[in-house]
This record gives C-alpha cells, sequence and structure tokens, in this order.
C-alpha cells in the first residue's frame, strides 16, 4: 500500500484561492486543472496526497462544483490523480519530486529568481543613516542603558495587573493620545524636574522619540522646506527628517551648542529647528542662556518650531539641572521630546511630546490615523510606576550608577588622556567624546575594536557634512564595570601605540566641538 500523506484540506482550498485571486481570461476549470498539474508535476502534491472532497473544495473556492469536477476529471483522465472508490480522490503514482513536504510545498511559491529590491530614491537616502545600526552592548555602545539594572520585579507585576484588568476600550482603536493617567503623571514629572510649561491634555504619547520626529515632520515640513539641523548631530532625527523629504541644513554647534552666527547663507528660511540643548548630542555640551534666548526669538522671527530633544536631562552628576529650553518663556515655539528610552529600557518604545496648544488636536488626530495608538496596559502600567515611586528610585539609582561608570572611564583613559587625546568634559549623560586629529586613526580604531569586540561609534559619522571630524562616541552607561576597564585599557593602549607607534604630533585639540 501507498502510504497516504494526509492533506490538510484548507492549504489546497487556500492555495487554489490565492491562485485564483490573479486576473485571468481563461475558464475557470482550465485555471484549477493548471494549478493542479503544476503543483504535481513540480511534486509541490506528492504521490498519494488525498484531495479534499470536491463537495468542500467548491464551498471553500466559491466556485461551482460542477465547475470543480470538470478540472479534476481531466486531471484523472491525463493520469495525474486517480479515484479510489469510497476513498477520495489522491494523486497518482508518478516521478515527480517524492516526499516533498506538502504544507511547505503549498503555502509559498518560489519564485525562480528573487526579486530585486529598487528601492525609492528615499529609501536608499534613509540607508545611508543606517550605517551604524545593528544590535550592539556593552562597551561602549552609545545610548544604551544599564539594562541589567533595571528594576524588572515591580514592572512585571504592574504590567501583568494592568493586563489582567485591561478595560474592553483598550482592545479598541482609540484616539485619546495615550492614557489619561500617563499624561498626567508624565505631565507632574515634567512640571516639577524639566520646568516644562504645560497640561495633561498637552501630552502626546507615541512609539519613542522616533516616532515623534516622524510625526513632527510630515505635520510641520513640506518636501523641500528647510530645518536646521546640529552639527554634528543625531542620526535618528537626521533619518526621519531627511525621509521626510526636507532639506536639513547643518549649523555648526561649539563649547555652547548650536551657533546662530554660523547659519550657513543660501537657503531658505527654516520651518524646524532640531536641538538638544540639555545636553548636545553626540559633543556634550550645554546651551547657555544666552544662546537659549537667541533661538527662542529667532524660532519667532521666521515663524519656525524648535524641536527640543531632552532624551537624557535626568543624567547630570554633581551639576544642578538645566531647565527645559521649552518652559523658558510662556507660549514658546517649541515642541518638547522625550524619551523614556534613556531612563527606563529602549525596548519598551514609549516616549511623547508636549505640543503648544495650536499643534494638540492636530497632531492627536494625525498620530492616531499615521501610527495607531496602543500599548494601554504598558501605559497605564507606566503611570503607576511612575506615581508608586518607582520611577524616580530608578532614575536616583542610575544616576549614581552611571557617575561611577563615567568615573571609570575617565580612569581608563587617563594614561591617553595624559598624552593628549581630548576627551569631553561635562558631568552628565551616558557617553563621552573622544576628539580625534585624524580620520585614519579614527578608522583603524573603529576596525581594531571590532575585532576585539568593542563597540566604536565614528564622530565623523554624527556629521551631515563630509568629511566630519574624527573621534569616537563612546557610550559606558550599558557596559558593565569590568567591560568599561577592560576596552577602556584597550582604547587608551591603541590610541596611545598609533599615535606614538606612528610619530604623529599629539596636538590633542580642544574636547568640544566647532
Ligand atoms: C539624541 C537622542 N534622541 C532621542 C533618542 C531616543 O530615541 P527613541 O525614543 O526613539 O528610542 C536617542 C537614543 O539614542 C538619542 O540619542
Amino acid at each position: 500500500m501507498e502510504p497516504v500523506v494526509a492533506l490538510p484540506a484548507d492549504w489546497v482550498g487556500e492555495a487554489l484561492g490565492i491562485e485564483l485571486m490573479t486576473p485571468s481570461s481563461q475558464p475557470l476549470a482550465r485555471r484549477l486543472y493548471r494549478a493542479l498539474r503544476a503543483w504535481i508535476q513540480a511534486g509541490r502534491l506528492a504521490s498519494g496526497c488525498r484531495l479534499p472532497s470536491s463537495r468542500r473544495l467548491a464551498r471553500d473556492l466559491g466556485v461551482g462544483r460542477n465547475t470543480l469536477l470538470e478540472a479534476i476529471e481531466q486531471l484523472v483522465a491525463e493520469g495525474f490523480l486517480e479515484t479510489r472508490p469510497g476513498a477520495g480522490t489522491f494523486v497518482a503514482d508518478l516521478p515527480f519530486g517524492r516526499g516533498e513536504a506538502v504544507s511547505e510545498a503549498l503555502s509559498e511559491k518560489v519564485p525562480s529568481e528573487a526579486p530585486e529590491a529598487a528601492l525609492s530614491a528615499r529609501g536608499e537616502r534613509l540607508l545611508g543613516f543606517c550605517a551604524s545600526s545593528g544590535d550592539h552592548h556593552g562597551a561602549f555602545a552609545p545610548g544604551v542603558p544599564a539594562l541589567d539594572r533595571f528594576p524588572r520585579e515591580p514592572w512585571q507585576r504592574l504590567l501583568r495587573r494592568h493586563q489582567q484588568r485591561a478595560p474592553e476600550a483598550w482592545l479598541d482603536y482609540r484616539t485619546q493620545g495615550g492614557v489619561p493617567a500617563l499624561r498626567e503623571a508624565l505631565c507632574d514629572y515634567l512640571r516639577l524636574s524639566r520646568s516644562v510649561r504645560c497640561r495633561p491634555a498637552q501630552v502626546l504619547v507615541v512609539q519613542g522619540a522616533q516616532q515623534g520626529f516622524e510625526l513632527i515632520a510630515r505635520m510641520l515640513g513640506d518636501p523641500g522646506e528647510v530645518v536646521w539641523m546640529e552639527e554634528p548631530g543625531y542620526g535618528g532625527a537626521q533619518a526621519c527628517f531627511d525621509a521626510a523629504g526636507l532639506e536639513m541644513v547643518p549649523v555648526p554647534v561649539d563649547g555652547e551648542g548650536l551657533d546662530l552666527k554660523r547659519v550657513p547663507p543660501g537657503h531658505a528660511a527654516p520651518r524646524l529647528i532640531y536641538v538638544t540643548p540639555s545636553h548636545q548630542y553626540p559633543s556634550g555640551v550645554t546651551m547657555g542662556l544666552s544662546r537659549r534666548l537667541a533661538l527662542l526669538e529667532a524660532a519667532e522671527a521666521h515663524g519656525a518650531w524648535i524641536v527640543e530633544d531632552d532624551y537624557d536631562s535626568e543624567f547630570r552628576y554633581g551639576q544642578r539641572p538645566i531647565a527645559a529650553l521649552q518652559g523658558l518663556t510662556e507660549a514658546a515655539r517649541v515642541i518638547y521630546v522625550g524619551t523614556l528610552s534613556k531612563v527606563l529600557y529602549p525596548g519598551l518604545r514609549l516616549g511623547y511630546l508636549v505640543l503648544p496648544e495650536a499643534l494638540v488636536e492636530p497632531f492627536r488626530r494625525a498620530n492616531a490615523r499615521l501610527h495607531r495608538e496602543g500599548q494601554y496596559a504598558v501605559q497605564a502600567a507606566l503611570a503607576e510606576f511612575i506615581a508608586a515611586g518607582h520611577f524616580s528610585r530608578h532614575v536616583r539609582r542610575m544616576r549614581d550608577c552611571y557617575r561611577g561608570r563615567q568615573a571609570l572611564l575617565r580612569r581608563a583613559l587617563a594614561p591617553a588622556v595624559a598624552r593628549g587625546l581630548a576627551l569631553s568634559e561635562g558631568q552628565a549623560g551616558m557617553h563621552l567624546v573622544a576628539w580625534l586629529d585624524d580620520l585614519d586613526i579614527e578608522q583603524v580604531l573603529v576596525r581594531r575594536a571590532a575585532e576585539q569586540g568593542i563597540t566604536l561609534s565614528p564622530l565623523s559619522r554624527y556629521y551631515l557634512t563630509a568629511p566630519g571630524r574624527p573621534g569616537l562616541v563612546l557610550g559606558y552607561a550599558g557596559a558593565r564595570d569590568d567591560e568599561i576597564l577592560r576596552a577602556g585599557d584597550w582604547l587608551a593602549q591603541a590610541w596611545l601605540s598609533l599615535v606614538e607607534g606612528e610619530a604623529r604630533p599629539l596636538r590633542g585639540r580642544p574636547g568640544t566641538p566647532g
């Protein structure tokens, strides 16, 4: 007896259904016949397979039973199928591709040649901003918090509780701008700790800062319009603005942040101005008060919106926190962007915008249309996480942790610093910058570090205008103490051997951009 391969009836029906979706002028029975015959010849329907009953198959396909029988009878007549009285219709014993898994064969139509990507011009450009993306952990991946220190136990407990108690409304489409309790909790937190002027209705919960930038770019800038960008600056924001078709005009950053006097001439007035005033990314400088006021004035004069990205301002060590630009004056033309990726963890995908009154309604509606809202249980859990004090406790602990890790990194790099390696100053954030003099050295260090399992992010890539200043962005927050010491020691020695071994001048320019 031939082994009878039990054919999951639904799959044949579905596969034939897909086949019939392609428009064709051929009669239905002919198309069914050809599809089944092709599968048998390709060995996709193995010998011995039993077809579903014609009654069921016809019903699944929504075709007349006679139409189906016409195809089957033809295949029986040609010897591809055989009927066994009382048992059904089977694929005949033929020498085509025996033994191939039926489900696999039916569920995929493998094209002979894989299609080419053929990206849009925008897609191609976007890839230019993705060079460094990948899964990086440990020393010195920038922007990664201490994931091993996250208080998972109370967080999981809250998550479970809110999942279990989720009201039916949370299963539905919603357009509220986020769970009210979270918007209130964030509002209180921002008012107290960041001097942001807001009420809960102005808070729009999004899936991370990245989604916020996307929304801002699409809602406020038409293709070809200008956005002033910090140079060097954050690649995530660059990618969003570029993908929205905006013209990014790089404005150099010096020891006080974005320098308005150095806006390149010859461009239209900006629609948007993107800044990280509390802790410029990546240089680490803080924008001074006079620059902040000048920026607010410039935005007013141009009718532009400032995008204030306040990504890691919780982490200042020994210095007083710097108030947000948004809160400096009443009705400032500022959209404040916050993220929970640094204070909690990036996989959470939660961030928020604090919108000026005029933008609240349009952004809430557009976000619900473009991105959809969701994650209500997670948002509710986070609201309680904040209210119960877990959030502020975690921030305090991480502040201590990162202060210690930065000190360790400085200690490990001290031998190189003593010989002229310029390190960024400032007791804040989750990374330092080592300024180099030579692009070749940057590249050699990046390559050699990768061989050691160490992630070095080349500073030159953070510039919109090539070639960019050479340097290294050194994230320390997500690395264990021993990793920081080992990698820091390796880097110090590698840098020393490069600059001294090749008798390069030890010039070490000052540790600020510009
Ligand atoms: C300057 C800056 N802004 C914002 C973010 C956070 O982005 P998201 O909330 O999309 O994770 C990061 C993360 O690396 C960052 O470096």
